[in-house]
């Protein structure tokens, strides 16, 4: 079955054709961030008129570049939320434009979810159960999964999540945006042991996280020292942000008893966060699954996998389904 994924959230404009659920056949990727960069961060109506623009384009091209004609495709699928409402809209509305012109099924997609199963796309068999960690620019959930569509969540941040840190931090340090590329680079130069920055929550006893903290640690840190290294304070800012993801999935699937670790999301592309996550796991004998990093940050391949797997287990999304930019995981 081929399926027509399309993935507008926030600001990226994506289709992607995969089939059944694991074979990328293509996966179209157009980012705004130079667009957005002046401003700092995703301007939403900026975002969403560059989605207007593109997706009947971006669509055409992943459908071509899979070598198929729009009559090979089987059914569509969209995000629905989470995300920027107006750039939801176009891609929903567009896939279930799509999805009716050709007579074919629609399926709405959670985009946490599809995040989730971004890194299981490439694995053989079935992983479940599994520990998911998934880590971007507006979410930082710890999440238990036992199937497709049986998610519990076990704890998630309180205030800013890893990837928003990440940029914070980067515009404290004068680095552009999106900062958690700029700040990997950067430490990779630096002392991660440099700065003792603050653990938020690292040792209680909930899932969940917080990093407000940690980036006004970094905010005290820089006015206090005139004379600072960018990469030590790039080290060990990541370092901390690097020891809470570890620490905290390492209690939950140690609570959990899985043996299966899975990692997702913009921010799993951090070098440090897979080197340390990998240590963790190899004692313990984890499988720990990640994304080719293509598939980490927003991606419609993702969209049109696990389409395939409700399509599966689910009858088609109802047409009246809206956007909903505040949806959970769960
Ligand atoms: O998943 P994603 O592409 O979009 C959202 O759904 O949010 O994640 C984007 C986030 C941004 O905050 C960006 O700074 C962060 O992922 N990111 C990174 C790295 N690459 C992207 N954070 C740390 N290290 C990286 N190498
Ligand atoms: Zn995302």
């Amino acid at each position: 079955m081929n399926v027509l994924g399309l993935e507008t959230s926030c600001d990226e404009t994506s289709a992607a054709v995969v089939r059944d659920g694991a074979t990328i056949l293509s996966n179209r990727i157009s980012s705004q961030i130079e667009l957005h960069k002046p401003y700092g961060g995703v301007v939403p109506e900026l975002a969403s008129r560059n989605h207007l623009q593109l997706i009947e384009t971006i669509v055409a091209d992943a459908v071509q570049q899979a070598g198929l004609g729009f009559a090979e495709i089987d059914a569509v699928a969209a995000t629905y939320g989470p995300g920027l409402a107006s750039s939801l809209l176009i891609g929903l509305h567009a896939g279930k434009g799509l999805a009716l012109s050709l007579g074919k099924p629609f399926v709405a997609i959670n985009h946490m979810e599809a995040h989730l199963y971004s890194p299981l796309l490439s694995s053989a068999g079935v992983p479940f159960p599994l520990v998911a960690l998934i880590v971007s620019g507006g979410h930082t959930i710890l999440a238990h999964s036992t199937g497709i569509g049986r998610h519990e969540i076990l704890g998630q941040t309180v205030d800013d999540a890893a990837g928003e840190a990440f940029d914070k931090v980067a515009k404290l340090l004068g680095l552009s945006y999106p900062g958690g590329p700029e700040i990997d680079r950067l430490a990779q130069q630096g002392n991660p042991a440099a700065i003792a920055f603050p653990r938020s929550m690292l040792d209680d006893h909930s899932h969940n996280f917080s990093f407000s903290g940690l980036k006004t640690a970094v905010m005290y840190y820089l006015r206090k020292n005139d004379a600072y290294r960018l990469e030590d304070v790039c080290a060990s800012f990541q370092e901390a942000v690097v020891d809470v993801l570890v620490g905290k999935t390492v209690r939950a699937a140690e609570e959990r008893r899985v043996q299966t670790v899975a990692m997702a999301g913009g921010v799993s592309i951090n070098r440090r966060l897979r080197e340390k996550l990998g240590a963790a796991g190899r004692p313990r004998g984890w499988r720990l699954l990640l994304a080719a990093p293509d598939l980490c940050a927003d991606n419609a391949a993702m969209i049109a996998a696990l389409a395939y797997h409700k399509l599966r287990s689910s009858a088609p999304t109802d047409w009246a389904v809206d956007v909903a930019p505040s949806v959970g995981l769960v």
